[in-house]
């Protein structure tokens, strides 16, 4: 028995014993189950995705069959765009610039995402005032009414014949007007709205959103202009995330902050064309998204003064060091179990320096309640924040105030040793230049500061640091 080569289109032809069957398959549609927060498929309903840990995420989807349309739904060729469009465009925003990587790329696609109301159609119509002089710019709009955005692009003050505004959803109607348009850049508010005519899921699922991502990039690399992307992020799963996009686009963009808080931290998580976890600072203010030049200060402006409890450290977000304030808040518990509250910090990694300081120092602090906050709405993940954190704690717990003009940083380990982190020099060089005298920093990191005015002490650990700082 041989079976002829298959190829799409055909049905494979089987010769058995002189007799020729041909099998035909027959074209129904199949059911599996898409996680909608990662993209994971299985062809049974769970309840938790064994891939991204997220719970009821799985939604029932139809099965893309068909060679062809299965190749266009993995992120393919990407990477080999860079060497003949390696030209950059200022946005005109200097924060956003350096996100990027210095400047958007042509024919690169930018996704930005972040919660809804966090500011991620103003920064885009913002930005659109320096990129409109490349020329029409497609701007699609499938939440807003093109009223709507008149509104917004008069507050913002932008006024750019270039700028034309698409009130569409579906794909094929913005493909179409796109060749007719031919702009220089399109945008896309928000990819969860818009749905391709040719798949029967809803607009924001995996299958809708991966489709028409893919479609989209693939006419902006065929003409090599900009495509951004916003992309809502939501955490109980009822819309795909962003996540689903991310390695089908070449920048990723997430704009974090609070709503409570004016501060905005725009983070690039992926970039193909410059380095990740670069940072752009920005408040949101009555007239848009302002850049903020200074964040270290903008984060310090208003700290307490003479308070227990609050601390200044410096973290290197990307290539630029950011002085930050921790806060801790230590009280006896009124319940048997007592809270721990992390915000802007990792919570496991509160517990094991509260760990430390209690087998370290002899703090008792197993029947506290402890809360713990990084000022200004920041999410901070680096080691080097340690000390800052457990210097809060130690000093909302002794009730001891620790001077305005110090600060201190470094990696803490298990046995309480402090120990060095990556590029002291940068990070004393900030806080000298925000006016800070003294710091408490792990010994062999204390020699990075002999160029700046600003007197250093080396702590071996943790003992030795809280000693100088609660002096
Ligand atoms: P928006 O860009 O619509 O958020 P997203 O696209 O991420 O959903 O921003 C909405 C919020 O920003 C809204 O709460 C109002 C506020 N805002 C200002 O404070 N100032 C402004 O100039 C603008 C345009 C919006
Ligand atoms: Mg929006």
């Amino acid at each position: 028995m041989s079976i002829s080569p298959w190829w799409p289109g055909f049905s494979p032809v089987a010769h058995f014993k002189g007799l020729k069957l041909v099998i035909y398959f027959m074209a129904r549609p199949k059911i599996l189950f898409q996680c909608q927060s990662c993209g994971y498929s299985s062809p049974k309903w769970l309840g938790r995705c064994p891939d991204c840990a997220e719970w009821n995420s799985f939604t029932e989807e139809q099965k893309i069959t068909g060679l062809k349309r299965q190749g266009t739904a993995e992120p393919v060729a990407l990477p080999d765009i860079t060497a003949s469009h390696d030209t950059r465009i200022s946005t005109g925003i200097k924060e956003l610039d350096r996100t990027l990587g210095g400047g958007v790329v042509m024919g690169s696609v930018v996704l930005i995402g972040g919660d809804p109301g966090i500011g991620k159609s103003t920064l885009t119509l913002q930005s659109m005032k320096g990129l409109a002089k490349l020329g029409n710019l497609l701007y699609v709009s499938g939440e807003e009414s093109p009223e709507q955005i008149k509104i917004r692009a008069d507050r913002l003050n932008i006024t750019s014949d270039n700028i034309i505004l698409l009130p569409e959803t579906s794909l094929e109607g913005i493909i179409d007007q796109a060749r007719k348009v031919k702009p220089k850049i399109i945008v896309i508010d928000s990819i969860q709205t818009i749905f391709s005519l040719e798949l029967p899921s809803a607009p924001g699922s995996v299958s809708q959103i991966r489709e028409c991502a893919t479609k989209l990039m693939f006419l902006a690399k065929k003409q090599g202009i900009p495509l951004f992307i916003i992309g809502h992020v939501t955490k109980d799963g009822a819309i795909a995330g962003p996540k689903v996009l991310e390695h089908i686009v070449d920048t990723v963009l997430y704009f974090e902050g609070d709503k409570g808080n004016p501060f905005r931290i725009l983070r690039a998580v992926k970039n193909r064309f410059g380095s990740t976890n670069e940072i752009g600072v920005f408040e949101m203010m009555e007239s848009g998204l302002q850049e903020v030049e200074n964040p270290s200060q903008l984060f310090l402006s208003e700290r307490p003064e003479n308070v227990p409890g609050s601390v200044v450290t410096v973290s290197i977000e990307g290539t630029r060091p950011l002085l930050i304030e921790i806060q801790a808040l230590v009280t006896a518990s009124s319940f048997g179990v007592p809270r721990r509250t992390a915000i802007g910090v990792d919570y496991n990694r509160i517990n094991l320096l509260v760990a430390v300081l209690d087998k370290r120092l002899g703090m008792q602090l197993g029947g506290m309640d402890i809360y713990v906050n990084v000022v200004g709405g920041l999410k901070i993940d680096e080691p080097a924040i340690d000390m800052g954190i457990i210097a809060a704690i130690a000093s909302s717990f002794r009730n001891k105030v620790i001077a305005t003009e110090l600060f201190t940083f470094g990696e803490v380990g298990l046995s309480g040793e402090l120990r060095a982190i990556s590029q002291p020099d940068i990070r004393i060089g900030e806080a000298a230049k925000l006016g800070f005298k003294k710091g408490v920093v792990p010994v062999s990191n204390s020699s990075g500061a002999d160029d700046f005015n600003i007197e250093i002490t080396g702590a071996k650990n943790v003992e030795e640091a809280i000693e100088i700082l609660l002096f």
